[in-house]
């Protein structure tokens, strides 16, 4: 089967794939329910992980729970709209259980007004601009639906200008660093996670007013790390048909590391990043670890 690669298009100022506009208004008339959990990221930051470690938490660390159903149907994405007859994102949450747990790549500013309103809590997780970078582009050269990415050159000037599928990195992190003081949300960052697993899923343990006892939380450290994950059915995306997600041309779980951009940047392309990063982020006091 041939998929045809979406293209894009602005709602509110932001670039989503052309599918999104069918359920816009809808998206932005969500009515959430005060016990609502929302997941949010840039694409490509570590949605899938901190998917995983959420829904471990909220099981008590039942695995077998967890692997009741692919991460993306356990918890759906708010704004995708898929081609037909696939579900689209507000199928699928109508047909949760509360309490509900939803996944949006959306910018702070245009997640729908009503979660603010409930109270609802956010979890929000950013990875350094370079790694995500990357992670993106072989995402769009996989993932048959997403804009085709160009060549590396090109797709560098892409995805620093925002003209990629949820717009500018910069913007959104900004976006949800600015956001997070006014709202329940939790910040995270991927590589924080990366160096200590342990504490920041305690954290983030503490932020649902989960206690988990010491072995709990190691059983989450052990199925919520890469090796685990990328082996799990449930949570690699490898139950999507290869026709959309081509795992020859590159795995969902690819490398799943901090400072990977390494062996993808030249020097003078790191230099460019480091110039719209410097000029970006000048204005925060929002900063990312690129190694460790
Ligand atoms: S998506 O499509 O936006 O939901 O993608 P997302 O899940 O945000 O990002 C995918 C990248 O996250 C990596 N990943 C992990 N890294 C470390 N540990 C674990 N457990 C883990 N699970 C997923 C995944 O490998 C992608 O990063 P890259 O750098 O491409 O490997």
């Amino acid at each position: 089967e041939k998929v045809e690669r979406l293209k894009l298009v602005m709602l509110d100022g932001v670039p989503f794939l052309d599918l999104t506009q069918l359920n816009w208004e809808k998206v932005k008339n969500f009515h959430s329910l005060p016990d609502d959990l929302l997941i949010a990221s840039y694409p490509k930051a570590g949605t899938t992980w901190v998917q995983e470690i959420v829904d471990m938490v909220l099981n008590d660390g039942d695995v077998d729970k967890c692997k009741r159903a692919p991460v993306y149907d356990r918890i759906p994405f708010l704004e995708i709209v898929e081609p037909k007859p696939l579900p689209s994102g507000l199928d699928q949450i109508a047909n949760l259980t509360p309490p509900r747990v939803i996944k949006t790549h959306l910018p702070f500013q245009l997640v729908p007004n009503s979660f603010w309103e409930q109270n609802c809590k956010a979890i929000y997780i950013a990875r350094n601009g370079k790694d995500n970078l990357v992670s993106y582009y072989h995402f769009d050269l996989m993932n048959k639906e997403q804009p085709d990415p160009g060549t590396w050159e090109q797709y560098i000037l892409k995805f620093l200008e925002g003209n990629v599928a949820w717009g500018s990195w910069f913007d959104h992190v900004k976006s949800w660093w600015t956001g997070k003081d006014k709202h329940r949300i939790l910040f995270l960052f991927y590589e924080d996670i990366k160096e200590n697993p342990k504490r920041e899923i305690c954290k983030l343990s503490q932020f649902l007013g989960k206690d988990l006892s010491k072995d709990i939380l190691d059983r989450i450290v052990h199925y919520t790390s890469f090796e685990v994950m990328k082996k799990n059915p449930m949570a690699n995306y490898s139950t999507i048909p290869t026709f959309l997600f081509d795992n020859k041309v590159s795995p969902f779980m690819r490398k799943g590391q901090v400072g990977n951009w390494k062996e993808h940047f030249t020097i003078a392309q790191n230099e460019i990043f480091d110039e719209y990063y410097h000029r970006n982020l000048a204005d925060t006091s929002l900063t990312f670890r690129f190694q460790m």
